[in-house]
């Protein structure tokens, strides 16, 4: 399925890349809660990467609020990218071309990265590309890993994605195992909100857990039928918020680090048993992982015993280009380049953009 901007995205002679030159890609982020900006060069250096966090502010909410997190990328993004351009030694005409998240995420917060780029692309003559966010996660890999090619499985666990995918090649993807219902990161929020740990949860359920007893409370191992590789995380908070309700009112004492703990063990049980069937699966001996969540150090630990078990090698990026920053995007929007890919004034922003959906549009309309 095309999409609007990508049917009317062109290619001209100037924006063409030069081979065997090094080209530098201005990449900007907003789809969520951070305001974000990154020079990098050749697709895998990161020569700048500014992240603004606007986590103080929503944790007051307990939640990502949409309006607020776009007042705050209009009123942070001029100052992120200028920084991410000083530090990087670098100026805009240097510049090869801006690469820019369009999709997925809360359209508003998206809304000010797209404009902001497309009025940088139009003022200084570059192209423009726009990025899917997910791929931008996948890419985090190849800038911490600066040998990892493709064909890979990446698991990528966010706030809001839990997929599991082929990385066929440089910019094509094969979505093989997705979530049915909330993804990983939710779960982690909903459960550290029930047990009173604040926003965002994912990290401070990590930190609770080390110390509670992972085998206290036998929490459920979602499957979906018929669909293997799929995942379902909505039964196992629900199970979570049964459990300390039916303690309430048995005026029972619960113990958050072992609630924790047991939570935490049936979510990474569940990504590490999909995660090491599709690389069986499929024949693939390298497992990438990818997204906010892939932050979490018993995942990580996890997915490293059990592909050392099987010989598959794992690529973890460092927890800074786990959570979102734009050098991800910068590295997905390179290859993208390298493509011919170019997108036209008319990108929009798109919230619910799949992956599949943004793959054939760009494959169609660009090269
Ligand atoms: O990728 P990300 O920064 O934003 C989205 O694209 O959603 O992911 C944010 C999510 C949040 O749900 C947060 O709680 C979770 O990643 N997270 C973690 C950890 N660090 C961040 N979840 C579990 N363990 C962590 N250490
Ligand atoms: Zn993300």
């Amino acid at each position: 399925m095309k999409t609007e901007s990508r049917e009317s995205a062109v290619i001209d002679e100037k924006q063409k890349a030069e081979p065997n030159r090094d080209v530098l890609i201005l990449a900007i982020e907003s789809s969520c809660d951070e305001t974000a900006a990154a020079v990098v060069k050749n697709g895998r250096e990161v020569l700048s990467n500014v992240i603004s966090s606007q986590i103080d502010i929503h944790t007051l909410y307990g939640g990502v609020v949409p309006e607020i997190a776009s007042r705050k990328h209009v009123e942070n993004i001029n100052v992120v990218i200028k920084e991410a351009l000083q530090q990087a030694h670098k100026t805009l005409e240097e510049i090869d071309a801006i690469g820019v998240t369009y999709g997925p995420g809360l359209v508003g917060a998206l809304l000010v990265g797209v404009a902001e780029a497309k009025a940088m692309a139009y003022a200084a003559e570059k192209p423009l590309i726009g990025v899917h966010h997910i791929e931008g996660h996948v890419s985090a890999n190849y800038i911490a890993d600066k040998n990892l090619e493709p064909p890979f499985i990446c698991l990528v666990v966010s706030g809001g994605h839990t997929h599991l995918v082929i990385v066929k090649d440089y910019g094509r993807y094969e979505v093989v195992g997705r979530t049915r219902d909330d993804a990983a990161g939710e779960a982690f929020d909903k459960v550290a909100r029930a047990i009173e740990l604040g926003y965002p949860g994912g990290p401070k359920i990590d930190r609770l857990a080390k110390t509670g007893n992972a085998d206290a409370i036998p929490f459920p191992k979602a499957v979906v039928n018929g669909a293997p590789l799929d995942f379902s995380f909505s039964g196992l908070k629900s199970a979570v918020l049964n459990y300390i309700n039916s303690c309430k009112m048995k005026n029972q004492e619960y113990n958050k680090a072992d609630i924790a703990a047991s939570f935490q063990k049936a979510v990474v049980a569940v990504l590490t048993e999909h995660a090491m069937q599709a690389c069986e699966q499929y024949h693939i001996d390298k497992l990438a992982i990818a997204g906010g969540v892939a932050a979490n150090s018993a995942i990580r630990d996890s997915l490293k015993y059990h592909c050392e078990q099987k010989k598959i090698a794992f690529f973890c990026p460092p927890n800074i280009l786990c959570t979102d920053n734009a050098a991800m995007i910068g590295s997905a929007a390179y290859y993208e380049y390298m493509a011919g890919i170019r997108d036209g004034y008319d990108l929009n922003a798109i919230p619910n953009l799949k992956i599949g959906e943004r793959m054939t549009g760009k494959g169609s309309s660009g090269k």
